[in-house]
């Protein structure tokens, strides 16, 4: 959804500034360009030589800057972009913004634009809960200015509490959010997807069970991310420690057969994205009370699971017209996800490096490769969330050429 928005990024002096390098390297891995303007106490957090790398773009910082203004005029700038985004929202620019006062390049930016105005409010918990800055917030909400947090939680002046920025990720989301309600219709609007996401735990007996270390965070972003490009979602999702996701409709399962079930239930759907890690075996017979530990440990018989994504993508008239599956793999990255796509006749694979250290499995980030009939797409190291997006982005313009 980010992909070539141009962001007026407004930076104020709080010290929430420190995040706004990671913001601006997770808005461009998105495709957005970002442009900056700092204000005087900003630039006490966050260097604007920082932010100019980082956006490969100047830093506008003096309304009364000569240069500056033969170069981009403070009017240009402002309207220059498809959204401004003020972010750390002190309690001084809020009252500022709602006063329409114009003293610098960042408040008269905001007064002079024509375009949509978000905002990420950052304070001391007194100051936003203050009876002038929660005036001036309903004043700027009046003003549909959109508001992004903030959080509750620790504050940089030792008090716990609501005023704590709004975290990268949730930056992002309100920023993808509002470019697709903009849209009006999501690019995958009217299309069903099924996702498969987490482990899956195989019982030994009462108590035990075999699993892996997937944590569910790549499977259940590919199911936000189609999910904010309209797609009807159903996500199958083994034991997991994260929410479930807004707006999908979640089944919760344990066992690969409880996976299989589900998602055969699922049909019909015109995309599948298998990102689960589905224990190949199970144990064949379980008891129905706990092993009791004697002289000699028992030894476990096994029997192959059936495959999910093999199944889905078997020629029949319920076959999705899109089947992806992920390759976790150690070595020979590529040509074993090349041969997997060929086994299991899906469509796409995204070759995953689940190598040791890559911190695939349960980290925030992934490195793939996109493995189609056209060849090999390599991702650079992204957040999954980042990988999602790209993902959701590539199945819908599948969807509008052949769907
Ligand atoms: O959950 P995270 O911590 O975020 O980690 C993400 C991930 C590393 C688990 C994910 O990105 C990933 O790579 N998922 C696939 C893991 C896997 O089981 O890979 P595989 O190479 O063993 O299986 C290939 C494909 O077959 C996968 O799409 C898998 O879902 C599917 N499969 C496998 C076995 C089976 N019985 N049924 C299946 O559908």
């Amino acid at each position: 959804m980010l992909d070539n928005k141009r962001i007026l990024l407004i930076v104020a002096g709080g010290i929430a500034a420190v995040k706004i390098p990671d913001l601006i390297r997770r808005l461009r891995e998105r495709g957005a360009s970002v442009r900056c303007i700092i204000t005087k106490s900003g630039a006490q957090f966050v260097t604007p030589l920082t932010l100019a790398a980082l956006s490969g773009d100047k830093v506008y910082q003096d309304l009364f800057s000569l240069t500056d203004e033969s170069d981009m005029g403070h009017i240009r700038l402002s309207r220059e972009a498809d959204i401004l985004l003020v972010a750390p929202a002190t309690a001084d620019i809020m009252a500022k913004m709602a006063m329409g006062q114009a003293d610098d390049l960042a408040t008269t930016a905001l007064l002079a634009t024509d375009k949509p105005v978000m905002i990420a409010p950052s304070m001391n918990v007194m100051m936003w809960t203050h009876p002038a800055t929660q005036a001036n917030l309903i004043t700027l909400k009046n003003r549909a200015v959109r508001v992004i947090g903030p959080g509750v939680g620790d504050l940089a002046c030792g008090e716990v509490g609501d005023g704590r920025m709004a975290e990268v990720p949730d930056i992002l989301a309100a920023l993808s959010q509002f470019f697709q309600k903009r849209q009006g219709q999501g690019a995958l609007s009217g299309f069903h997807a099924i996702v498969t996401s987490g482990p899956t735990h195989e019982p030994i007996d009462a108590v035990r069970y075999i699993a892996n270390r997937s944590s569910g965070k790549q499977g259940h972003a590919v199911a936000t991310a189609l999910a904010e490009l309209g797609a009807s979602v159903t996500l199958i999702s083994g034991p997991t420690h994260e929410p479930d996701p807004d707006g999908v409709t979640v089944q919760h399962v344990e066992t690969a057969a409880q996976m299989m079930k589900a998602a055969r239930e699922a049909l019909p759907a015109q995309i599948v994205v298998c990102a689960a890690a589905v224990a190949d075996w199970k144990v064949d017979s379980t008891p129905g009370k706990k092993l009791k530990k004697g002289a000699t440990p028992p030894s476990l018989s096994l029997s192959e699971n059936p495959d999910i994504l093999a199944t889905l993508s078997q020629a029949g008239p319920q076959r999705p017209a899109l089947v992806v599956g992920f390759a976790a793999e150690t070595d020979n990255l590529i040509e074993n996800a090349q041969l997997k796509r060929a086994a299991k006749n899906c469509d796409w694979i995204v070759a995953n490096d689940v190598s040791p250290g890559s911190g695939a499995f349960g980290g925030d980030s992934n490195t793939v490769h996109l493995v189609t009939a056209a060849g090999v797409e390599s991702w650079p190291t992204l957040r999954k969330r980042a990988v999602a997006e790209r993902l959701a982005e590539r199945i819908a313009a599948f969807a509008e050429r052949n769907l």
